[in-house]
């Protein structure tokens, strides 16, 4: 299959220096507000990249659940390739792939677990089948057939077959505490518009790149 020659033109609005807002979590704000808008599949899917100590980049798929100024916020299973990643390196990198937009944006920053209270609000609010979903599964651990998971899931379902699932103590938010952020416009002839924002002591630079 030949791909070398698939490419688009990029027809959008330029971004602007004036245009951007001076804070980027109200920049991202905007633009989470577009791809929503927009009608793009699971806007608040991202790319999570850890590097644990053996330095080989590692990759994948989570859903934004929170963000605000103090930072990004997804839950995951605390003993997860991730996790066992983040706690050699408490540093990640994000990326929004919203290609619909002509736009992506990357985060980069140290990362914290979120609180216990922060955890159990979001386990509540989660339907049930989740909830036990957490339980049942070891993330990341090799499993030899779909078979036992099944019967892991009736286990479960038996245990907590009465009143709320409780948060398992495996289980929880991290949340990304941004360095930087890019915003990326795609524009015709490959002449794209990116911005950086790099975290200062008493704010934020923000500065052109080149594409
Ligand atoms: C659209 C999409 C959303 C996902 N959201 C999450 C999520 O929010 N949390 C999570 O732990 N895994 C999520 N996953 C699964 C992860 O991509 C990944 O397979 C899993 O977390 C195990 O990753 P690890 O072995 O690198 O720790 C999602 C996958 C996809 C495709």
């Amino acid at each position: 299959m030949d791909i070398g020659d698939m490419r688009r033109e990029f027809e959008s609005e330029g971004l602007d220096r004036d245009h951007l807002d001076d804070n980027p979590t109200r920049q991202f704000e905007r633009w989470f507000h577009d791809a929503r808008e927009a009608g793009l599949l699971e806007p608040n899917a991202m790319s999570l990249a850890t590097t644990g100590s053996d330095g080989l980049p590692d990759l994948r798929t989570v859903l934004l659940k929170y963000f605000d100024d103090q930072g990004l916020v997804f839950y995951t299973n605390y003993q997860s390739r991730k996790a066992r990643e983040l706690e050699e390196n408490p540093k990640a990198a994000l990326l929004f792939p919203w290609i619909g937009l002509n736009r992506q944006v990357i985060v980069q920053g140290r990362v914290e677990k979120v609180s216990k209270t922060e955890s159990l609000k979001y386990f509540a609010s989660r339907p049930r089948g989740s909830q036990l979903g957490a339980w049942v599964s070891e993330q990341s651990q090799v499993i030899t057939s779909r078979g036992l998971l099944e019967q892991k899931v009736a286990e479960i379902k038996q245990r907590f077959s009465a009143g709320e699932v409780p948060l398992p103590s495996f289980w929880g938010g991290y949340r990304v505490i941004p360095q930087r952020f890019e915003f990326w416009q795609g524009r015709p002839s490959r002449l794209h518009d990116r911005f950086e924002y790099l975290r200062q002591d008493d704010g934020w630079l923000i500065q052109r790149l080149q594409p």
